[in-house]
């Protein structure tokens, strides 16, 4: 029997991200394509975790998060940026940033309301918004030219998108796929529009502590009129190298928190008890950890830069992130005709994976991407050095 799925879930099918992962496994290929390292992140904060377990904190946590975890996010938010956060009524912990982003959405949105996504995004927005019967409304960013060092929002684009169905726009900053850190004009114009039209913004912020050189994360909450329209949300995993552990927090004003809680207690209810608690201690313990990740992942990130330079992928520096976006064109009639069939190629052949840029894109818009590939960083020094020797094998 194929059972009949929903209408609305019947064109997901499975994401590029799984499919490269196990064409990596099944070629013994480098895995540069999906975004999480491939070591673990501090021990002591593992030990608070085992400690809770052993300790028997293993039943429900509050639905809306531990308390102490939500103090240390609301201490975190001040501490580095200044940022008053009632832990009571403005912190909801949810099951990593993706149930955040789901949640506030579903909370949010009714059918035929528009969503702005600026593409190229991360890959549950979408889905996120049509599943809540919401229509994506996209608005592009755009490379670099040949004088940009960044890619860049055409405010007169997203001007246009803004209408009276507009209820959301969803802002991701620092930017996956592409390092762009949003800065303080861009944000302002962002907080301007959003206040004319009556619109939330929900900002992804993962990255928020993976910037690099003199790039300074900037928050959209703190923009004018923005405390009240924001839900800011954030994730234990980039910070603190646990992707696996799926913690990740959701801040509000009071009036908006409950576009998260209504829709979370339904959703998961809690995240899990022991992992709170871990959290917890490394955002009140962590800074200088998170500080020293920060430190050594711009040398790798300068690390692979080079080697993609050196044979000939074109990369464009990042400002923030896990990632290198790269222009691979020119290896298009050898590895394939798209940036998909150039990844699988790259897999199979040179023993590299990595992720194509259209995976980021609407259907309508994926060949704008032409041979744009996303390398990750994120990785062991040795992990880097191995995938180095087998992309010089691209060279002439
Ligand atoms: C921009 C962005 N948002 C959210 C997530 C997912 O965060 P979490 O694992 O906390 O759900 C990722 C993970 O790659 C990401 O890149």
């Amino acid at each position: 029997m194929s059972p009949r799925l929903a209408n609305r879930v019947a064109d997901f099918g499975t994401t590029i991200f799984s499919e490269m992962t196990a064409l990596a496994v099944r070629h013994g290929a480098i895995n540069l394509g999906q975004g999480f390292p491939d070591f673990d992140g501090p021990e002591s904060v593992k030990a608070v975790a085992m400690r809770a377990i052993a300790e028997g904190r293993n039943q429900y946590a509050v639905g809306v998060g531990q308390p102490d975890l939500r103090a240390a996010i609301a201490s975190h938010a001040r501490r580095h940026y200044g940022q008053e956060v009632d832990p009571e009524s403005m912190v909801t912990i949810t099951t990593g940033a993706t149930e955040a982003i789901y949640a506030a959405i579903q909370g949010l949105i009714d059918p035929g309301d528009e969503v702005i996504v600026l593409e190229p995004f991360y890959d549950s927005y979408v889905p996120a918004v049509q599943m809540a019967g919401g229509v994506p409304r996209y608005v592009p960013l755009h490379p670099p030219g040949p004088n940009d060092t960044a890619w860049r929002l055409d405010l007169d684009e997203l001007n246009a998108a803004f209408n009276n169905r507009t209820r959301v726009i969803l802002i991701n900053t620092p930017h996956n796929p592409t390092g762009k850190a949003f800065s303080a004009d861009e944000l302002k114009a962002i907080a301007i529009l959003c206040v004319a039209w009556d619109v939330v913004a929900i900002t992804d912020e993962v990255y928020e502590h993976l910037v690099y050189g003199t790039t300074r994360h900037l928050r959209l909450a703190l923009q004018p009129g923005m405390t009240e329209r924001t839900i800011t949300i954030g994730s234990l995993g980039k910070s603190f190298s646990f992707t696996g552990w799926k913690i990740g927090w959701a801040i509000a004003a009071p009036a908006l928190t409950p576009a998260v809680r209504r829709t979370h207690q339904y959703i998961t209810f809690a995240a899990p008890i022991p992992l709170q608690a871990a959290a917890a201690a490394a955002l009140t313990e962590g800074d200088a950890v998170v500080h020293a990740l920060a430190v050594d992942f711009e040398q790798k990130r300068d690390y692979l830069f080079g080697v993609l330079r050196e044979v000939g992928l074109r990369p464009v520096l990042p400002d923030a992130g896990y990632f290198i976006l790269a222009d691979a064109t020119e290896f298009m009639p050898r590895g394939g005709p798209d940036g998909a069939a150039l990844c699988r190629w790259l897999t199979t052949e040179i023993g590299v994976a990595a992720i194509p840029l259209s995976a980021f894109y609407s259907p309508e818009h994926q060949t704008e991407t032409r041979g744009r590939i996303r390398f990750a960083f994120c990785k062991q020094q040795a992990t880097l050095e191995q995938a180095a020797e087998r992309l010089r094998r691209l060279k002439p």
